[in-house]
């Protein structure tokens, strides 16, 4: 019960004032240890001989100083790490036996024989303190120095009183704050966890789903040529399926390991300084059977360009947009592999005049194994291709940028970083 009637009228308001002040502040998300100061200096102007300070127990239940604007920062550096006692100054007493302590003068107070010469070598002659509360705990105290000894008067406990009460509501706000944003991160942890579990097992099925294929014509091949009596020709046939199935498994099982390793940033990568049409040229050869029978001619133009990239994994990305170019170019049309180089960066265009991919169908492009409804076909991907490539670039500081648009084609760029300043040449297809 609060004892207003020890107050002045005065008083009654300035510490009506104070308190919404106060909590205006802890309403607003002021850090603890500027409430504690407001809470502090509010009890000094009330109490104006005095010099407070507001001392909370740490994880290891020891005595640090959270808030004492006004106290030498010697004695306060002092007396911060103070374990609770029965014989440890008015502030660890109070701790230990949970009560209101009241040393009138430290110099004779039997609980400050260890403390009495640190307080009158900083002109400290009176401490009393009492413990702050919060759900029924003692998680620190409020203490009231004079530099004369001292006694408190009514009026004195019942401001001190209403000004620990206010310390204690601050610092359980900020502990219901602390387990609120906890909480919060625990959920957000969770989430994430189990967005992550379920893109996994969605990775499994659709690589489960991807592998059926080829194995079962494996295993329906080998049947065939354990069971029936085919020709040489027929042998042949079987066989040639039976390479095909086997080499799609492979490169899906190659590209699974190469993601899995590029998105764990364990990728091995051998950064150096390349001439990028050397590059080029090494894929065109490999995508050029592709193109022929796709009757799709290949482009290249561009000045000579400097890439600071990995020779094996550019090669990689390189063949997989040009491929993919090629794979969605209809026959009789061309497809352009430029370079480009500015100021601060070298970059490698892909373009084709293929159908273009819908804006509504973008997000999914670098989802594993969506091919966005395409059909694999003969010579079709697993759906792994765009998602490495952009991978393999960003992990090589490159940028990945994709424009397509319905009807007209798809350009893919791959830019990175300047290595030698060239002439800049816009790609012209
Ligand atoms: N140049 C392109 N033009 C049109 N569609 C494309 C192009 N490149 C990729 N796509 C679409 O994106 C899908 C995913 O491509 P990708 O990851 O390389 O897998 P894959 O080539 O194995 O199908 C393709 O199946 C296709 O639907
Ligand atoms: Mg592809």
């Amino acid at each position: 019960m609060g004892r207003l009637n020890v107050l002045s009228g005065y008083e009654v308001t300035a510490v009506l004032d104070h308190q919404t002040a106060v909590m205006q502040e802890m309403a607003a998300g002021a850090p603890l240890s500027t409430v504690l100061d407001s809470v502090v200096c509010a009890l000094e102007e009330l109490m104006p001989a005095s010099r407070c300070s507001v001392l909370l127990l740490d994880q290891a239940g020891t005595l640090r100083h959270a808030s004492a604007p006004t106290l030498p920062a010697e004695y306060s550096a002092a007396i911060d790490g103070l374990k609770p006692g029965p014989f440890a100054g008015s502030c660890g007493t109070a701790v230990h036996f949970a009560k209101p302590v009241i040393a009138v003068d430290v110099t004779t107070d039997p609980r400050w024989v260890r403390f009495r010469h640190l307080a009158a070598s900083h002109g400290l002659r009176a401490c009393w303190s009492s413990p702050i509360r919060c759900r029924s705990q003692v998680v620190g105290t409020f203490a009231v120095y004079h530099i004369a000894p001292y006694e408190p008067e009514p009026r004195d406990e019942e401001l001190v009183r209403r000004f620990t009460h206010l310390a204690s509501l601050a610092v359980e706000h900020d502990q219901a704050s602390s387990e609120r944003e906890a909480r919060h991160i625990a959920d957000i942890a969770r989430q994430t966890a189990e967005r992550a579990n379920l893109a996994k097992s969605q990775f499994v099925t659709a690589l489960s789903h991807e592998l059926r294929t080829p194995l079962q014509a494996i295993t329906g091949f080998t049947e065939n040529l354990q069971t029936l009596d085919l020709s040489p020709d027929q042998r042949r046939v079987a066989l040639d399926q039976i390479g095909l199935a086997s080499a799609h498994i492979l490169s899906i099982v190659d590209d699974v390991l190469d993601l899995a390793r590029v998105e764990a940033g364990a990728i091995p990568l051998e950064l150096r300084l390349l001439d990028a049409h050397d590059v080029i040229a090494a894929s065109l050869d490999l995508i050029a059977p592709l193109a022929d029978r796709r009757n799709v001619t290949i482009e290249r133009t561009g000045p000579p360009v400097t890439v600071n990239a990995d020779r094996r994994r550019l090669q990689q990305v390189i063949l997989n947009l040009m491929s993919n170019a090629v794979r969605f170019s209809p026959p009789n049309s061309t497809v352009c592999i430029a370079t480009e180089t500015g100021a601060d960066h070298a970059s490698i265009h892909v373009t084709d005049h293929g159908p273009g991919i819908p804006n509504e169908l973008l997000t999914r492009l670098f989802v594993p194994f969506d091919r966005l409804g395409a059909d694999a076909g003969r010579e079709g991907g697993a759906g792994l291709g765009l998602v490495l490539a952009r991978r393999l670039t960003e992990a090589m500081d490159g940028r990945f940028e994709l424009a397509s648009t319905v009807g007209v084609g798809t350009q893919i760029t791959i830019t990175f970083g300047a290595v030698r300043a060239g002439s800049l040449a816009p790609p012209n297809c």
